[in-house]
């Protein structure tokens, strides 16, 4: 790995330990609320595999999970659209991309998801473009995202939706989700216990 992104995630891992450790005060609408780094690699890992290049993520915090995602892309000059709502976030995002050396490869999206995702799926270019989506901003519009992406993945893309375990109050949120997308013969999805619960889902057909 690039000494650059190394750097830059072990700097990100300290500070959502120690936001985790409630040691420091910083208001709740600044928190990172990252992935863990075991999701992290499970995101690289799947991006490797599948040689993506075409990269959408939903709730970008300050750009931790991004990283892990353009770390393994980068090599094929893949991209990422990111989509994040917080100023103050995309603010502290794009100084970590910055210092990762990774900032050509991401586009930020700044506004409300469901609005980005509209007009994303308004555009023909993006029908079956997205070979990796990434879901992790509010999770109570998690179906309505996955509904609006669905129709811009290809055929053998790959959709993960984290917090699908943790933190236990969306449980029963998560889990209806997950029997939603269960009930679409046209994917196949499996809830995997890494970090806060991944749901790791593959479009079929
Ligand atoms: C769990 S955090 C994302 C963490 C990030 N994926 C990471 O691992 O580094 C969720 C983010 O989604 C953003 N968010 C929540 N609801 C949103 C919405 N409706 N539209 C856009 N962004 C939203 C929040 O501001 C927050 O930064």
């Amino acid at each position: 790995m690039k000494e650059s992104i190394l750097k830059i995630l072990e700097e990100l891992e300290t500070q959502s330990a120690l936001e985790k450790s409630r040691k420091v005060n910083i208001i709740p609408e600044n928190r990172m609320l990252a992935i863990t780094k075991e999701t992290g690699e499970l995101l690289n890992m799947i991006l490797r595999l599948k040689k993506a290049k075409n990269v959408l993520e939903i709730g970008m915090s300050v750009g931790y999970s991004t990283i892990w995602c353009a770390e393994a892309i980068i090599e094929q000059k893949g991209k990422i659209i990111t989509i994040e709502q917080n100023p103050e976030k995309i603010k502290r995002a794009k100084e970590n991309f910055q210092k990762a050396e990774i900032s050509e490869n991401v586009t930020i999206k700044q506004g409300m998801a469901i609005e980005i995702l509209t007009e994303l799926s308004v555009q023909q270019q993006n029908n079956n473009f997205f070979d990796f989506v990434f879901i992790d901003a509010d999770k109570e519009s998690v179906t309505k995202y996955f509904d609006l992406i669905y129709p811009m993945v290809t055929i053998g893309g790959i959709i993960i939706t984290d917090n699908m375990l943790y933190p236990e109050k969306y449980r029963q949120e998560m889990k209806k989700f997950s029997e939603y997308i269960r009930s679409n013969p046209n994917v196949r999805t499996t809830t995997s216990p890494i970090g806060n619960g991944e749901e790791i889902t593959i479009k079929i057909k």
